[in-house]
């Protein structure tokens, strides 16, 4: 059985099949229908709820997440916000702002509003896009929406969701939940885990789910049995030692986002294009490498920060570099009954130059065409080493040894970058299709080596300054 509180009432859920929706069942079974369904892939954000988690309120798209991930947690749909007939700041300021017209994207942007008004580290202009950008508006246009985020961001109302805010989450338990032929464990230890896979081989893994779930939403598959790793707490801990920086498989990619703005800013400054706040608030780390896209963000800067994947089994661990675990289109040297546990990423010495850099047709929630991560050590002006990593321009992400070869033991500049580029057409063939030609593609990697030359001439690890915004409001920074 289930367990999951929906706007303060505990739900109870006896027969309901694993890959169920939260969407639906919110929409059909409660009448919930408030929360919308545009695009059922995590596109619109007209499904965002927000989900009571440690630290705060996440704003999450139901379309993405099956029903048994929210065993156990708290859900607050847009029915569940005012009080007594007085709306939430989230819905007040978007009257007060005229931020809505037909209405149909209102409630999950009011979402992201509210999951806004309890953040507190909503410092910077671009946390603010960066916070909306997963919620898509038709018609109202988003400057008086942009302009709703900047009154309630961060305004950390008294209420009795702060006060809820406050309370002890409970520790997660194992749950093996069987419906309609359908079954879903979510094992608490690595031990219970690694029976689960022994015993039913065929069972797959899920994370957070924002990739596989599409299987079920858009493809209208079934996956008859699922295994969770989110509840095992050892797979979701970040440390930050003094020579590198270890990162749990199901740390969740808005949590590496605020510990990166610290330990490791190239990281960060990857992040902040990667999909949308929703996405980050359920995607995770290891979910990003074991499904081996070509175009997935994280392996480039991965790649190029030396990073060591850890691989763990009932069979023991093992270490490899991240070069050697993609080894075909969508294939990892994961084996079966094989997890990843965590990424071992090492700080770069102070003589490196590292960042990332991500190209799409649009900045916000966009996936990438060609993205790149970066890094050469310098001994006084000669390249003592380099790793230049891409996606999007091979069948894996890929470094570039062609081009790192023609760099070590060469002085650190532009001429030597232009003339080691002529490499890159050893090192990729790249495809055409909608996204870009390979021309573009590798026309793109070229100017993107050149740029990080320039870029890392005034600071090694360049964070992203705070942008102009696509609605400027009054006395942000541009
Ligand atoms: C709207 C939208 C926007 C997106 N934008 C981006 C983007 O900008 N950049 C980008 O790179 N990706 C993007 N994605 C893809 C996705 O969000 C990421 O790949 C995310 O990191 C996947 O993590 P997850 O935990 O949700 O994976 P899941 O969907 O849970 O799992 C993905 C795969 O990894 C496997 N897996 C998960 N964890 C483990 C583990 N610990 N060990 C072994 N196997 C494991 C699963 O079996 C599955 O095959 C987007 C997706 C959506 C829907
Ligand atoms: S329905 Fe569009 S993001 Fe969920
Ligand atoms: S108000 Fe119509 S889609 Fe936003």
């Amino acid at each position: 059985m289930l367990h999951l509180v929906v706007n303060g009432r505990p739900v109870p859920i006896h027969d309901q099949p694993p890959n169920r929706t939260l969407l639906q069942f919110l929409r059909e079974d409660l009448g919930l229908t408030g929360t919308k369904e545009g695009c059922a892939e995590g596109d619109c954000g007209a499904c965002t709820v927000a989900v009571r988690e440690a630290g705060g309120y996440r704003a999450t798209n139901a379309c993405l997440v099956l029903l048994p991930m929210m065993n156990g947690k708290e859900i607050v749909t847009v029915e569940g916000l005012s009080e007594g007939g007085a709306l939430h700041p989230a819905q007040s300021v978007m009257v007060e702002k005229l931020g809505s017209q037909c209405g149909y994207c209102t409630p999950g942007v009011v979402m992201s509003l509210f999951e806004a008004c309890y953040r507190l580290d909503l410092d910077e202009p671009w946390k603010l896009d960066d916070q909306m950008c997963g919620n898509l508006c038709r018609c109202t246009g988003y400057r008086p929406i942009r302009e709703a985020a900047a009154v309630v961001g961060g305004c950390a109302p008294d209420d009795r969701f702060a006060r809820r805010l406050d309370e002890p989450i409970a520790a997660p338990e194992s749950l093996d939940h069987r419906a309609g032929g359908q079954r879903f464990w979510a094992p608490a230890t690595l031990d219970e885990l690694f029976a689960i896979l022994r015993d039913h081989p065929a069972a797959r893994i899920i994370a957070g789910g924002t990739d596989l779930s599409l299987l079920v939403t858009k493809r209208f598959e079934v996956l008859p049995e699922l295994v969770s790793v989110e509840n095992i707490s050892v797979l979701s801990s970040m440390e930050a030692r003094a020579d590198m920086v270890s990162i749990g498989a199901a740390v969740r990619l808005s949590d590496l986002e605020a510990f990166a703005r610290r330990e490791l800013p190239s990281i960060e400054r990857m992040l902040r294009y990667f999909g949308s706040r929703q996405i980050k608030n359920r995607g995770t780390v290891g979910g990003n490498l074991a499904n081996a896209s070509p175009i997935g963000d994280l392996p480039p800067i991965l790649l190029a920060l030396g990073a060591t994947v850890v691989l763990v089994s009932e069979r023991g661990r093992r270490r490899l570099p991240l070069d050697v675990f993609f080894l075909a289109y969508r294939k990892t040297a994961l084996e079966p009954g094989e997890i990843v546990e965590r990424v071992e990423v090492p700080r770069p010495p102070p003589s490196a130059r590292v960042t990332a850099y991500k190209v799409s047709k649009r900045q916000e929630l966009d996936i990438s065409t060609v993205s790149a991560g970066l890094y050469v050590n310098l001994d006084g002006p000669t390249v003592r080493e380099a790793r230049f990593a891409y996606g999007g321009m091979a069948a894996v992400p890929k470094r570039a040894a062609a081009v790192e070869r023609a760099v070590i033991g060469k002085a650190w500049t532009e001429a030597t970058v232009a003339a080691a580029c002529a490499a890159l057409e050893r090192d990729f063939t790249p495809i055409d299709d909608h996204r870009g030609s390979a021309w573009y593609r590798r026309t793109v990697a070229r100017n993107l080596l050149i740029g990080f030359f320039h870029e890392t001439a005034g600071e090694r690890s360049p964070r992203h300054r705070a942008r102009p915004t696509g609605t400027v409001v009054p006395g942000s920074p541009s």
